[in-house]
């Protein structure tokens, strides 16, 4: 595995990789690698010749109040479970190389699809993921890009922007990967305490509780959602941001359950916000 640490080694070695037409698949992470990123990896691995992973913590799609100083690091420990898993190119660019002084240009996805679900509680985030990825996309530029579920407003966000910006990638959406207890992997669940972790797993237990009830014949958004918050509040020191049952595709919301449904939560325990979601056919 090749480390890399500026952007015209990456582009020097991409040169050399992709000759004779060797496809690039690509997968972008903020670092602290778990097994939800490795599945992204492995699925790269399978479908290319060549797997790019970068790891940077973007500063621009967080918030002055949010995690960007705490956010957990672990190069070292990336760059193992990365061998492990087969990449080709490891790119750590530092923040200076992606945003040198003076820079200005920002990509951003306007409409409904930013204005809900997280883009509420999260002004300006969606346009510093949108401005990352589309860096990141020119500078590895990917057949295809691996995204997890478990994001699944980034997920719509970008496959929105690659269409409008005729971006030539395809987009993966990788499905989400849990503990073994149904908590979503996230690598903001080190912040967890130990009795925090294990109230946490309550999240996915009432978004599985309420496709239940779904299947059951229950279709009145307002009534499963109202299902959802107060199974939600039992959980210690939980403070919901948001509970939402929306289209999967346009993220808009539904009083009817039909189609191809996403219920999406954003959850605070304690200084932890967590989030989660799922989506079925109804
Ligand atoms: P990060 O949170 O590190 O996640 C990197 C990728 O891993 C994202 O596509 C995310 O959806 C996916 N992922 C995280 N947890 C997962 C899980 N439990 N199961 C499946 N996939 C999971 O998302 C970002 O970084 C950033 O916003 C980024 C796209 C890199 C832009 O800065």
């Amino acid at each position: 595995m090749q480390v890399i640490q500026n952007k015209s080694q990456l582009r020097e070695a991409l040169k050399r990789a992709r000759a004779g037409g060797k496809q690039v698949g690509f997968v972008p992470t903020m670092g602290y690698l778990h097994d939800g990123h490795a599945a992204l990896i492995d699925r790269a691995r399978r479908e290319n010749d060549v797997v790019v992973v970068s790891v940077f913590v973007n500063p621009t799609q967080f918030g002055p109040n949010e995690d960007l100083a705490a956010y957990p690091r672990d190069a070292d420990r990336d760059m193992a479970l990365m061998r492990t898993h087969g990449v080709d190119l490891a790119f750590f660019p530092t923040v200076d190389e992606l945003y040198p002084q003076g820079y200005t240009t920002y990509v951003s996805v306007d409409g409904p699809m930013t204005q809900t679900l997280c883009g509420r509680s999260r002004p300006g985030h969606f346009r510093g993921v949108a401005t990352i990825v589309t860096k990141l996309f020119h500078l590895v530029a990917p057949d295809r890009a691996y995204f997890g579920q478990k994001d699944c407003q980034q997920v719509a966000v970008i496959q929105q922007m690659v269409r409008d910006l005729d971006f030539d990638v395809e987009i993966v959406a990788c499905p989400t990967v849990r503990e073994a207890d149904g908590l979503a992997m996230s690598s903001r669940n080190v912040y967890l305490t130990a009795e925090q972790r294990a109230q946490a797993p309550g999240i996915s237990r009432t978004l599985f509780a309420a496709r239940e009830m779904v299947q059951k014949g229950e279709r009145r958004a307002a009534v499963v959602s109202e299902y959802i918050k107060k199974s939600i509040v039992t959980i210690d020191s939980a403070a919901i941001d948001y509970v939402s049952i929306v289209d999967s595709k346009t993220l808009s919301d539904l009083e009817l359950l039909s189609g191809e449904v996403l219920i999406a939560v954003a959850v605070k325990i304690g200084r932890t916000r967590l989030i989660d979601n799922i989506r079925f056919e109804v």
